[in-house]
């Protein structure tokens, strides 16, 4: 009995040992964690962000969690994040090697690779070639302008009628980069883009904080398996693309990006570069999921408030008919006359809050924040979602109002706190492209076209689904074809 009583006391004394000493001295205070489980009750794994929202509470805006055993910060509010992303930009730039993301994409492309020499060379590329085929010049307008034609044809032939979006977004975001990528588009209903849509969707979400949390589970037969799948499709597909590439490629005279990366390739034989086939398959597919999920929802997100807020649609139609008055087609630069458009479409992407949690980066060595020590190689959360509402920030943080982006004269600001796109050293770098097509094509239908919210639908729900990008739950529009353009 007594020999029992020792065992179980130095079995709880064990236990709380274990426990105080999972945080290193100084790291960010965070609720206590279990053995093995870590905090992962603390979280609903099919949506987290109420709960890192209360954590940010209880624990300030720099907290840490235990995703099982490994430890990890959350970032909260705008000046947390920007000190970290921003002043400290390269303490904060890499990213985590050993997670779900990492092992379905083979540890290829950009997005995932960590901070060094082959993200920097591969960033520096997409960023340069992004710029060639004609960010900033009309050559990227007029692809945005061929897939908006069928855009409008789509929505013609709703005319009078009601209509889902979704589809027709989703799909006209990813042509857009496809052509950028490999130079052609697909049909709506092409395998192609169906395929690699699905990749990354939120129906196996909560099966990857598993897989991210307890290694043991890897190799059992869950949900993230059909995600592996579906990138080994979409890889056989970008395999075939690259290789039509090479039969049909004229050195010297890229038609597009992969044509512009065989050159490069070709350039770069035995100087240790880390350039390779291998890595421009993941990194097109890379490209093409960051380009296609984040615009589209976005619009989708824009185009479900402006039928739910008609007086803030009728607004920008006012705006827009004046400013093009005359004019064929809008073009990029006309949003310097367009103060309340950009205020409307900034306002959609701070309620869009497109990706809530950013992409996880990783610590590069020992560093400091907000008074804390925080050790080479944790894992940090930018919760983006904590800035995009942020008390204090914002004039309306919880209300859909472009006031939030005009001041007393009606002109348009740009909030510190408006990061959509991350800030620092790992911003999105398709940040140009993104705004350019959601400014055409939101200027462009608007012009065009009147959306109504049906009167049987009910009243609009704002709540979206959670995933890696957050998706407006699926809903139907009325089309009109307005008079005055
Ligand atoms: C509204 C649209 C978009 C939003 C809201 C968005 C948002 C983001 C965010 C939050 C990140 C993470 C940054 C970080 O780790 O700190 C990111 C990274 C990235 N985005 Fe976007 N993005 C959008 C469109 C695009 C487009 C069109 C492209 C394609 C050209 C793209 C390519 C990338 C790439 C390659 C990265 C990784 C950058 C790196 O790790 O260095 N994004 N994006």
């Amino acid at each position: 009995m007594f020999v029992s009583i020792i065992l179980l006391w130095l079995c709880i004394w064990f236990i709380i040992l274990q426990l105080k000493s999972w945080r290193p001295k100084n790291f960010p205070p965070g609720p206590p964690p279990l053995p093995i489980l870590g905090n992962i009750l603390h979280l609903s794994l099919e949506n987290p962000l109420k709960d890192f929202e209360r954590l940010r509470k209880t624990y300030g805006n720099v907290y840490s969690l235990f995703l099982g055993q490994r430890p990890a910060v959350v970032l909260c509010g705008t000046k947390a994040m920007k000190e970290a992303l921003v002043n400290k930009a390269t303490d904060f730039a890499g990213r985590p090697q050993d997670m779900f993301v990492n092992d379905a994409t083979q540890r290829r492309g950009v997005i995932l690779a960590d901070y060094g020499s082959s993200w920097r060379e591969h960033r520096r590329f997409a960023l340069m070639t992004l710029r060639n085929f004609g960010l900033g010049k009309n050559s990227m307008e007029d692809r945005i302008y061929g897939e908006l034609q069928y855009i409008i044809n789509t929505l013609e032939k709703s005319i009078g009628k009601t209509m889902s979006p979704q589809n027709m977004f989703h799909n006209a975001a990813s042509n857009i980069i496809c052509q950028v990528l490999f130079g052609r588009r697909y049909e709506y209903d092409d395998k192609f883009i169906k395929v690699i849509v699905q990749c990354f969707t939120g129906e196996c979400q909560a099966s990857q904080w598993l897989y991210d949390s307890f290694p043991m589970i890897r190799n059992l037969p869950l949900p993230f398996t059909k995600a592996f799948k579906n990138i080994e499709t979409c890889q056989n597909l970008a395999i075939r693309l690259v290789n039509e590439h090479k039969k049909t490629k004229v050195p010297g005279e890229p038609r597009d990006f992969v044509d512009c990366y065989l050159d490069e390739l070709d350039k770069r034989v035995d100087d240790g570069s880390s350039f390779s086939e291998k890595q421009l398959i993941m990194y097109a597919l890379d490209l093409h999921f960051a380009g296609t999920d984040t615009t589209s929802n976005t619009l989708l997100t824009g185009f479900l408030y402006l039928t739910a807020y008609p007086h803030i649609q009728e607004c920008c139609q006012q705006e827009i008919d004046k400013v093009l008055e005359g004019k064929h087609r809008a073009s990029f630069d006309d949003r310097h006359n367009m103060p309340y458009m950009q205020a409307v479409i900034h306002e959609v992407q701070r309620v869009a809050n497109t990706v809530p949690l950013s992409v996880f980066h990783l610590t590069t060595k020992d560093t400091e924040l907000m008074g804390y020590s925080i050790p080479k190689g944790t894992l940090i959360i930018p919760n983006l979602t904590s800035v995009l509402n942020e008390e204090g920030q914002w004039k309306f943080p919880h209300e859909f109002n472009p006031e939030n982006f005009l001041n007393d004269q009606g002109e348009f600001v740009k909030p510190e706190a408006f990061m959509p796109f991350s800030a620092g050293t790992r911003v999105c770098l398709g940040e140009g492209l993104a705004r350019m097509e959601l400014f055409l094509i939101m200027v462009t239908l608007l012009r065009k076209f009147k959306f109504i919210w049906p009167e049987d639908a009910g009243e609009p729900d704002f709540t979206p689904v959670y995933g890696v990008t957050l998706t407006p739950k699926p809903y139907s529009m009325k089309v009109q074809l307005r008079e005055m353009q």
